[in-house]
């Protein structure tokens, strides 16, 4: 212990209330995602998704969750592939617009469909293509795991979403300075390998 206060602000045994547990699980910081599909005319489907995660690098698998009570829901479980989008820090509108309940969330939106004419939102930090292994019900989401066919990036930095907001991606304090730098490159590695 480094003598820093670990005292709870607030505890809770389960049923929590709503607003404790968002707040907890709030304090998981994520980056944000726009999964996309195609339903069987064609018409391209996506929403905004922080659920989303790592699996495997061998075989490269991802995962993310989605409410049953999303408008999409039926799209994803029928899908055989799906795109995710890893947003941008510039693209908090298009978050925005993907977690909306618009008509048509695509109108608008700049769209490459360069892999199996997966729609991909432009500009992003990175795209991954995926074609679903798995589906797993869990709870009030079903947990839909990809396994990663294609991948795309560029140097873009990434939007984060964390405590219910939107924030950005900075170099920690502690591994500013070369250093330091070459220090936490060693412990990146090793966490990518667990
Ligand atoms: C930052 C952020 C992250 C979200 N993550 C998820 C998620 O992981 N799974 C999910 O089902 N909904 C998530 N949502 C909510 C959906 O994007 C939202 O309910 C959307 O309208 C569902 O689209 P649909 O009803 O058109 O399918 C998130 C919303 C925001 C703003």
């Amino acid at each position: 212990m480094d003598g820093s206060d670990t005292t709870p602000v607030a505890a809770q045994s389960a049923p929590f209330e709503a607003r404790a547990l968002r707040t907890a699980l709030g304090s998981f910081v994520t980056g944000v995602t726009v999964v996309t599909a195609q339903d069987r005319f064609g018409k391209p489907h996506g929403l905004t998704a922080n659920s989303f995660n790592t699996v495997s690098l061998d075989p490269p698998l991802v995962l993310w969750s989605q409410s049953r009570q999303a408008s999409s829901y039926h799209v994803f479980r029928e899908s055989e592939v799906f795109a995710v989008s890893i947003l941008a820090e510039h693209q908090i509108d298009i978050s925005n617009n993907f977690a909306s309940h618009k008509e048509d969330k695509f109108e608008g939106v700049s769209v490459d469909r360069t892999f199996c004419s997966l729609p991909v939102i432009a500009d992003s930090s990175a795209w991954l293509y995926c074609r679903m292994v798995s589906c797993v019900d869990g709870g009030d989401h079903a947990i839909y795991i990809g396994e990663i066919l294609k991948i795309a990036h560029n140097e873009r930095p990434p939007l984060i979403f964390g405590g219910g907001r939107y924030l950005q991606a900075r170099p920690h304090y502690a591994t500013r300075g070369a250093g330091a730098a070459a220090a936490s490159d060693g412990v990146l590695v090793e966490s990518l390998h667990h």
